[in-house]
């Protein structure tokens, strides 16, 4: 897998992620990662499980990675790895995760955690039998001046619980709880994207989704 470490991106190979990963408790995935802040939030609240955030977008995380990758004695973080990869084909290699978190997505992430294309799929595919997910969508994003989600409706606790529980269902996740998130819940999410968001309206919408994989 393509690994990033600041400006650079080594290979991982399956063996050396597989050697990893045995040095931990458990797996925590963050697919659309961005700048990696939450995966260094989560780091350091759970030394004991590796931590691993993946984008598309390999910029974002220059300096995210390379601050992590420092000795630990000088702030970095043994238990963090960084991946660039899309979310439609996880690199070789990822396996067993043990928890998965897609936060605030957009793009084509954004309408594969709703359902459309391989995403759910190729996540569901690279996850332990039973892991904890969670989602947690912007609701802005289907709203005025420029909604991004084409057709689809904007998603309430209710509707979520309906129809987008059986189209997780049919990619093999079980959706089992939908809520709005207070401001204590978005703040605690330690996103930068929440961030700036937050800071650009009165309210900020965020609709979390959770439940199992496999
Ligand atoms: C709005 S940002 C959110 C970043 C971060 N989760 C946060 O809350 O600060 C959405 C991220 O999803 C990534 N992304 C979009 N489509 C993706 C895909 N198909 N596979 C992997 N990453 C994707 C983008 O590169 C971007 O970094």
């Amino acid at each position: 897998m393509h690994r990033v470490i600041g400006k650079r991106v080594v290979e991982l190979s399956p063996a050396e992620f597989a050697a990893l990963r045995e040095r931990h408790a458990g797996v925590l995935l963050d697919v659309g990662t961005g700048d990696g802040k939450h995966v260094l939030h989560v780091a350091r609240q759970r030394p004991d499980m590796l931590v691993v955030g993946l984008d598309a977008n390999a910029d974002a995380l220059r300096r995210t990675s390379a601050r992590a990758a420092v000795r630990a004695d000088r702030g970095g973080l043994p238990n963090v790895v960084f991946v660039r990869a899309a979310a439609e084909r996880p690199p070789a290699g990822l396996s067993g995760v043990d928890e998965v978190h897609v936060l605030m997505p957009w793009g084509s992430l954004l309408r594969g955690t709703l359902g459309d294309g391989p995403v759910l799929e190729s996540l569901a595919a690279v996850c332990a039998p039973g892991a904890p997910f969670l989602v947690t969508l912007n609701l802005h994003a289907w709203r005025p001046p420029v909604p991004e989600v084409g057709e689809l409706p904007e998603p309430d606790p209710a509707s979520a619980l309906t129809g987008l529980r059986a189209r997780y269902a049919d990619a093999g996740w079980q959706l089992t709880g939908a809520e709005y998130l207070d401001d204590a819940g978005i703040a605690a999410l330690a996103t930068s994207w929440t961030k700036r968001l937050g800071s650009s309206r009165d309210q900020l919408d965020v609709l979390a989704l959770h439940g199992t994989v496999g």
